[in-house]
């Protein structure tokens, strides 16, 4: 069985300088990517701790990265309209995308006005195979950076513990429940082979409420696999977390 990748671990004394250092490494990945290539696919994590990166880069980087070429995604959507205060869509309009010059048909939402959570994940599906022109069943697509964040309980994107969404090999967008500890409930996640296949995956972690996570999944990565959703995350070729002191100290 393939080894894993060992993960890098960042650590900093703030989220503030966490993002920072994210936002360039994403910025340089954009670089390095569109010398080879004209299309940087980037697929954003919601919640509340990527705020502060996507402001930094709205900030600081609107002349620093080729935005014509990047193509944005969302690794998990809320099923909530776009302007919902719960929607991963808004907060990184509203934070980053709003103020960079990223060409509207490079936003790939997720359109969760559709009327059920199952038809908006089929939605986001095609538009997916769309994208990577991918018809074939048996593969999946890599994005150049897929970035996460990890709940208190281990999830990631929209995949919770016990879920069956993360058995799905052959979709590469569901629909699901998330419990009753995370609001909203319906929600469309990225499958994991979907996220495993990126080239580089990249949690941002803030916050001693998820210590106990953090260290499970870095100290005891078999263990946390049984548990943890984010411990089941793998990367082609860089996985690297980007933590504040309280996340990894506690
Ligand atoms: C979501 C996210 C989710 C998030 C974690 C951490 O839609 O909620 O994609 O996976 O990254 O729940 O959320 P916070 O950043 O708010 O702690």
């Amino acid at each position: 069985m393939e080894e894993p990748l060992k993960p890098e671990v960042n650590i900093f004394p703030n989220l503030e300088k966490a993002s920072r250092s994210l936002a360039e490494k994403i910025s340089g990945e954009a670089k390095e990517a569109l010398e080879k290539q004209v299309r940087f696919a980037w697929a954003l994590s919601g919640g509340s701790t990527p705020r502060q990166l996507y402001t930094h880069i709205a900030n600081e980087y609107k002349n620093k990265i080729e935005w014509s070429a990047v193509h944005l995604f969302w690794g998990d959507e809320r099923w909530v309209p776009e302007n919902h205060p719960d929607s991963n869509f808004a907060m990184a309009y509203e934070t980053m995308i709003s103020k960079v010059p990223l060409p509207p048909p490079n936003i790939n939402r997720v359109i969760s006005e559709i009327q059920t959570p199952e038809r908006a994940a089929e939605s986001y599906e095609k538009v997916l195979r769309e994208f990577f022109n991918d018809s074939d069943e048996e593969t999946f697509p890599t994005f150049d950076v897929m970035l996460l964040g990890v709940g208190e309980d281990g999830h990631t994107a929209s995949l919770f513990s016990g879920s069956s969404a993360l058995e799905e090999k052959r979709h590469w967008v569901v629909a699901v429940d998330a419990p009753p500890s995370c609001s909203p409930k319906k929600r469309i996640t990225l499958t994991l082979p979907l996220i495993n296949r990126s080239r580089a995956v990249f949690f941002l972690v803030s916050g001693s409420e998820k210590s106990r996570v953090l260290r499970s999944i870095l100290e005891e990565p078999y263990k946390a696999r049984r548990n943890y959703p984010a411990a089941m995350v793998k990367a082609r070729k860089k996985l690297a977390w980007y933590v504040d002191e309280d996340a990894y100290h506690g």
